[in-house]
């Protein structure tokens, strides 16, 4: 896992932003994954500022949503349909047929996941999966005990994370309780993962993350096991890390490393 610590929200999310811009560069029919909450906006920003000014192209680009709220239809500004089309989709120029988000409104929530699975592999995978991660240590919406080899399914919401995303809704009643979500397994397929995470309030998932077991107590230690996670965060979200010194030290090095 390569962890590398920002000073601000901003840096991080260029950083972050830096390789997702690679791999489009290079492989411009890119599949990449895509993850809401308020974190990775700063990536959104950023990607959309590069599409504007650098033409930086989505034209063939397809895209797959880690999730989706249970019950919301796409026009609710809290679905998360609604959410991609206004903080990102609607700023660059993507094919609308290239765009994969979870319906939150199937009427059979099984066949629907696995065609989800299916559609991706069709796809020829997923490139580049940005990610973030919840106070209780999940990756979209697998929550503490889901299986590290789970794939897409409909997920019960930990009151942790209701609690989280109370936030967004005018009322606490009004969280969805379910979602439908890609698996552990289903990312870890991806070719390479970023994750982003920022402020204190997510410090110990962090630590627990990157120098703590692999458990799915902790599903975001999964990453663990993937040999190209790349984990971006800002100081604050850094303060529990106890090899913070070794990742300055690598990331200070990088640039004189052999180039393979
Ligand atoms: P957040 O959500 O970016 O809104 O903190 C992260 C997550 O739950 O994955």
């Amino acid at each position: 896992m390569e962890v590398m610590v920002l000073k601000t929200y901003e840096e991080m999310s260029k950083a972050a932003a830096a390789v997702i811009a690679k791999v489009l560069n290079s492989k411009p029919n890119a599949v990449l994954g895509m993850a809401t909450g308020s974190t990775p906006l700063g990536v959104y920003k950023e990607l959309v500022r590069m599409h504007k000014a650098g033409g930086l192209d989505f034209a063939q680009v397809t895209t797959f949503n880690l999730d989706e709220y249970v019950g919301l239809p796409t026009t609710n500004e809290q679905s998360y349909h609604y959410f991609m089309h206004e903080n990102f989709f609607k700023h660059v120029n993507i094919s609308p047929r290239n765009i994969h988000i979870p319906s939150g409104t199937t009427s059979n929530y099984r066949s629907f996941c696995d065609w989800y699975e299916k559609r991706i592999k069709e796809c020829g995978g997923i490139d580049v999966q940005i990610l973030g991660i919840g106070s209780d240590g999940h990756i979209a919406f697998n929550e503490p005990g889901s299986s590290l080899s789970s794939r897409t399914r409909l997920k019960t919401l930990a009151r942790a994370t209701i609690e989280d995303n109370a936030r967004f809704f005018e009322r606490k009643e009004d969280v969805p309780i379910y979602a439908i979500t890609m698996g552990v397994g289903t990312i870890l397929e991806a070719r390479t993962l970023v994750l982003v995470a920022n402020s204190a309030k997510k410090a110990e998932a962090v630590a627990q993350m990157i120098e703590g077991p692999v458990t799915s107590m902790i599903t975001a230690s999964a990453l663990q096991l993937h040999p190209h996670a790349k984990v971006f965060v800002d100081e604050p979200a850094a303060g529990k890390l106890k090899m913070r010194e070794y990742y300055d030290w690598v990331m200070k090095k990088k640039p004189g490393a052999p180039q393979t």
